[in-house]
């Protein structure tokens, strides 16, 4: 089976309603329409309900950075899946980089997250990378199976989910991954989805991802496509990503 390609747009803390709108009404000139179906563009949560507008009939479907496990309930702050799902929201980031390492989220609570996920018919995009000391101390390998271990210890096997590689000494530091390190821990990944007949899952490569590096990676036989920080927040820059990616064979 070939595995789809997919460009994710991870917009963090950014954008201003005022600038997500503009950004949505500029995206119908800027891709052709049968590609649109294989984007999706993370914006902060407040902004979905404007953007599930702005982006209806344009193919880009969106999704949620975070969502707590549980439905509902006594969780302030928190969003709940269960209302991402009521408002058509399809996908879910589990575990980024920036909710592991400054929001202390563990691998027990991300494998909640894909359970729930599962359970309300959702997709979860679960994140996984080593630290550069990890990576000094020889221990991605186990880094990368622990974290997909537990993320899907209690997930649906006949539901679908989407992993992406983000090494986080790449995420935001404009130091990208070599097609090399990346190859090799995309196949280990591949492995061990392998392991449990998941090996036609889609895995996307994340960490300063930006036009002039995107070509060599989508190359590599193992890698899928992005997810785009920095560089999806300029509609220019992303659809740049997006076409190349999307056009690249392999
Ligand atoms: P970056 O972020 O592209 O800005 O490195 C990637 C991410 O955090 O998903």
């Amino acid at each position: 089976m070939k595995r789809r390609k997919l460009v994710a747009g991870n917009w963090k803390m950014n954008m201003a309603p005022s600038e997500a709108k503009s950004y949505a009404s500029k995206y119908p000139r800027l891709l052709k329409r049968d590609m649109e179906v294989n984007i999706i563009i993370f914006p902060q949560s407040i902004l979905l309900p404007i953007l599930i507008d702005e982006f209806k009939n344009s193919g880009i479907k969106l999704g949620s950075q975070n969502c707590h496990w549980e439905l509902q309930g006594a969780f302030t702050g928190e969003t709940s899946p269960q209302t991402l799902k009521q408002l058509g929201i399809e996908y879910c980031l589990v575990g980024h980089s920036e909710r592991r390492h400054t929001f202390g989220e563990t691998n027990v609570q991300t494998g909640m997250k894909v359970r729930t996920l599962h359970q309300l018919g959702m997709t979860p995009i679960i994140c996984v990378g080593e630290t550069v000391g990890e990576r000094e101390r020889g221990q991605t390998e186990d880094i990368l199976r622990t974290q997909i271990d537990s993320a899907l210890k209690d997930a649906d096997p006949k539901k679908t989910i989407i992993v992406a590689y983000e090494p986080v000494w790449a995420i935001g530091t404009g130091r990208v991954a070599t097609p090399d390190i990346a190859q090799k821990a995309h196949a280990v990944l591949r492995e061990y989805l392998k392991q449990r007949g998941l090996q036609n899952t889609t895995i996307l490569y994340g960490g300063s991802v930006k036009p002039d590096n995107v070509a060599t990676l989508v190359s590599c036989p193992d890698i899928d496509g992005f997810l785009v920080g920095g560089a999806s927040l300029e509609p220019e820059e992303f659809a740049n990503i997006c076409l190349l990616t999307l056009n690249a064979s392999r």
